[in-house]
């Protein structure tokens, strides 16, 4: 038996990186997946090739700060696939500056793609959940959720305010058999991580090579990730909720 067989899960953030790779894995586990993301191109690519590898897939364009946007996201999949089981708010951005180097817009847009899209997509999805029973819904943090960082600080307020309105959520929705959990992962090798040396100003090569700098001495790929999103979501975690679980090769520790 497939660990989410029978199951529907909406991604967000599911064109790149670790969005991507557990919406393949989703798929691989036997559940139904809208693939939600602003990148249509990319998205469309997942998707088709979910679909190409037997399994059941829809892309939704949405821009996940959008109240209507996500409404419609959250319709689509249930008008497609029945229910809705499954939610991983993943969809995230940085922005590699402290206060004096941020401008006004940039913290609201980092808030509002990092934390205000949680809110609103577990506004509607949630009780196409509540009517199915119960659901898991996980939300991506970061290490960065748990620690300062160096001139990150509109991501680190905004996965500060991820970790912890998961344990609020988990406090919520509990009753209705909804858990609710953050992941926080350390370095993994998408395009937002090599897009931060750019930010900063530094050499790729040399910024890599400090994301390793962690006890297993190497950055993740995104599918070890996605193995842990995997688990919260699936039955095997049925007694887990309002975790942090760290994914991070040991750089917390
Ligand atoms: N890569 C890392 O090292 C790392 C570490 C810790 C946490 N994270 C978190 O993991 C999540 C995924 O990041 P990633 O590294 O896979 O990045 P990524 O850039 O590869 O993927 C992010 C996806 O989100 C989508 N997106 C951005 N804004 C959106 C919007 N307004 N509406 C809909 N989709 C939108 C992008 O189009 C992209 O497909 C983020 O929340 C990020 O903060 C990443």
């Amino acid at each position: 038996m497939k660990a989410l067989a029978n199951k529907v899960a909406l991604v967000t953030g599911a064109a790149s990186g670790i969005g991507r790779a557990t919406a393949l894995l989703f798929a691989q586990e036997g559940a139904a997946v809208a693939l939600v993301d602003i990148n249509q191109e990319q998205g469309q690519a997942a998707t088709a090739e979910i679909e190409s590898n037997g399994g059941m897939a829809l892309f939704i364009r949405c821009d996940v700060t959008s109240a209507s946007d996500c409404r419609a996201a959250v319709e689509k999949t249930v008008a497609k696939f029945g229910s809705l089981n499954i939610l991983f708010n993943n969809a995230g951005i940085i922005r590699r500056a402290d206060v004096l180097g941020t401008t006004e817009e940039e913290w609201e847009r980092v808030m509002a793609v990092n934390v205000k899209s949680i809110f609103l997509m577990s506004k509607y999805a949630i009780p196409h959940m509540e009517a199915a029973g119960g659901g898991s819904i996980i939300n991506t943090s970061s290490g960065w959720g748990l620690k300062g960082g160096g001139n990150a600080v509109s991501y680190c307020a905004s996965k500060g305010a991820v970790t912890n309105m998961t344990r609020a959520m988990a406090i919520d929705h509990g009753p209705k058999n909804i858990r609710v959990n953050s992941i926080c992962p350390g370095d993994t090798d998408t395009p937002m991580l090599r897009n931060e040396a750019k930010q900063l100003g530094e050499p790729e090569s040399k910024f890599m090579a400090e994301s390793a700098e962690r006890p297993l001495q190497r950055f993740a790929q995104p599918l070890e990730i996605a193995q842990s999103v995997l688990f919260l979501a699936s039955d095997a975690a049925s007694y887990v909720t309002g975790a942090a679980l760290v994914v991070d090769g040991g750089g917390l520790a």
